[in-house]
């Protein structure tokens, strides 16, 4: 694929991010799942290839950014305050946390696309003011929505997202319970498209079975994955972080296509 110059200035931060911080050294990796799975880069990258060539694209993020700079930084971490904003040098970016709409508006800007909508949710004004600074240069392409990722869901119309990310909260118990009601209301409410897709940040984070003595191995996601994989979604993509996406109904698909001919076979029989 055709990646920008930003793009890969961006895939090599978010691929050495998240080993700078002590529960997430290659060797804990290994230990914990086998292998050392592939980083926000690879994921972000399928995500961007996926979405390149539909038109008008509709995406949307649940929990926005919201720091300035990265958590190995010791100063200005979550703090509202644009002194720690530094747009010319992103080596400082809070890359650990993902970007996403910084990302995904460059970087599908910088491929030449702009029919595309980010919606970014987040329950913090706070974060939502850092994330309007951080992509200030292409305010035009995001809306911000100060609200529950669970509101936002209930009310975003039926089949309406190309892509939806799932990145609200933190490493814990609550998250993962958040995470599952967010499952549940997404199969309620069927927001993604048919050919959609949903990535899930975070799976195959070491730190909520090192520090919270977790035993399953999809960490926060340990109710909302196995949701929705019992409830129409399949695994497509299983790294640090997973992506998922509609099953095919062959025994619907078959039925649509029966009827199809039905109606067209009818036709037939009018003429002659
Ligand atoms: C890890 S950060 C998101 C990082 C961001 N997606 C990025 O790529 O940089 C998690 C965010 O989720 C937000 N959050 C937590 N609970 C939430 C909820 N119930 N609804 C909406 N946002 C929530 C937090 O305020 C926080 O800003």
């Amino acid at each position: 694929m055709d990646r920008s110059n930003i793009q890969h200035k961006y895939n090599h931060f978010l691929r050495n991010a998240l080993f700078k911080y002590k529960f997430c050294k290659r060797d804990i990796f290994l230990k914990i799942y086998k292998r050392v799975p592939k980083q926000r880069d690879a994921t972000f990258s399928y995500c961007i290839d996926f979405l390149i060539n539909r038109p008008n694209i509709q995406i949307a993020e649940l929990g926005t950014s919201r720091s300035f700079v990265d958590g190995k930084i010791k100063e200005g971490v979550c703090i509202n305050d644009t002194i720690y904003w530094k747009p010319e040098s992103p080596d400082k970016w809070d890359w650990s946390a993902g970007l996403f709409s910084r990302y995904f508006s460059e970087v599908l800007k910088s491929r030449g696309k702009n029919d595309f909508k980010i919606t970014s949710i987040d329950i913090c004004e706070k974060a939502i003011a850092i994330s309007k600074k951080i992509n200030e240069n292409f305010i035009d392409h995001i809306e911000y929505k100060t609200c529950t990722s669970e509101e936002y869901i209930r009310n975003q119309p039926r089949k309406s997202l190309d892509l939806l990310y799932l990145d609200t909260g933190d490493m814990n118990e609550k998250t993962a319970q958040l995470h599952k009601r967010e499952a549940e209301l997404l199969i309620k409410y069927q927001i993604i498209k048919d050919d959609g897709i949903i990535l899930i940040d975070d799976v195959r984070n070491p730190s909520m079975i090192l520090n919270h003595k977790e035993q399953s191995k999809y960490g926060k996601s340990k109710y909302s994955i196995p949701l929705l994989f019992n409830n129409g979604y399949t695994i497509i993509i299983d790294e640090y972080q997973m992506i998922l996406k509609k099953k095919i109904n062959y025994h619907k698909a078959l039925e649509k296509v029966k009827k199809k001919d039905k109606k067209r076979f009818g036709k037939l029989k009018q003429i002659n």
